[in-house]
């Protein structure tokens, strides 16, 4: 019934960690060895793409580009919904001058019929999916802001897409980006880590989603970036998680399949950042795996 779901990465060759832009990022570290960790990056790249793929996604690879290492985090590139494509606009230098680069690589997504419609930015800081979750069990965007996007950004996304937005506003500058402390599964559960939310955002998140679907991540887990994760069909790809978290996830119906990600960490990044899902869409859930009935409920009430 339903087309495969598409996600879009960057081929890694020009990856690497060579500047400090969140608390995560080790330019000595990789500056120690850049060929083994390029080399080793490369290969857990492919692993990240093949596991992808295994689980029935489509990848399509978008070049990188020459000192622009953080263009292997195509979820910051854009927003998408149905088809129509919002630029980002990024709040460090370092990273704003991947926006023109991407708006080539979704120009040519769009001459290929893979998202019909490309939008400049309107001038407010807004780091793409990044900071923008798609909840297709609810059909709302969740909206991360104050390290990297603006909080006017939830307007602007509200009124580009005409969609149901709820803004979080994030506490630390360590979690920087919503989707390292902040996931929505297709099933309705949110995983997240709680330390991450301000106040404003907990009682968003107690006020739309009931308690039994909050799945609380461990320091632990947070750190080791499981909760930036892609949910394919019913699998999880995120690094691989304890056996505490894993357990909860597989309660729920969801398999695990755990990447190893650990070279992208040393830029602040994991498996979701990697990616970006280009086929979204706010009228059906084609790739959602099947609701639970309390779901239903909470959505239709
Ligand atoms: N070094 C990158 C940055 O600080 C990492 C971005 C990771 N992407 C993400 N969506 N969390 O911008």
């Amino acid at each position: 019934m339903s087309a495969q779901p598409a996600f879009l990465m960057t081929e890694p060759s020009h990856y690497g960690v060579s500047y400090e832009i969140n608390p995560w990022m080790r330019p000595r570290v990789w500056g120690a060895d850049p060929a083994a960790h390029l080399l080793r990056a490369q290969g857990l790249w492919r692993d990240v793409k093949a596991v992808i793929e295994r689980e029935g996604g489509a990848v399509h690879e978008a070049p990188g580009a020459p000192g622009l290492p953080d263009m292997v985090f195509p979820a910051n590139a854009a927003v998408i919904l149905d088809g129509r494509a919002l630029l980002a606009r990024f709040r460090h230098p370092e990273r704003a001058r991947e926006e023109t680069p991407f708006g080539v690589v979704f120009e040519t997504l769009r001459r290929a019929g893979i998202v019909r419609e490309v939008a400049a930015n309107r001038g407010i800081i807004q780091e793409g999916a990044g900071d923008c979750i798609w909840d297709a069990a609810r059909r709302l965007f969740w909206v991360g802001s104050g390290p990297r996007s603006s909080p006017e950004s939830a307007a602007m996304i509200a009124d580009h897409f005409g969609a149901e937005v709820v803004s979080l506003p994030l506490a630390t500058d360590r979690y920087y980006h919503l989707d390292t402390c902040f996931c929505p599964l297709p099933g309705g559960e949110i995983l997240y880590y709680p330390p991450a939310l301000d106040e404003e955002a907990r009682r968003q998140l107690r006020d739309r989603v009931s308690p039994e679907l909050l799945i609380e991540a461990s320091d632990d887990d947070a750190q080791r970036f499981c909760v930036n994760a892609v949910a394919v069909g019913g699998a999880l790809v995120m690094s691989h998680p304890s056996a505490d978290l894993e357990q909860r996830v597989v309660e729920r119906g969801y398999r695990v399949a755990g990447v190893d990600v650990s070279p992208f960490i040393l830029s602040g990044g994991g498996a979701f950042c990697m990616t970006l899902r280009l086929d979204l869409s706010s009228i059906d859930e084609p790739h959602a795996i099947q609701p639970a009935p309390r779901i239903l409920q909470e959505v239709a009430a």
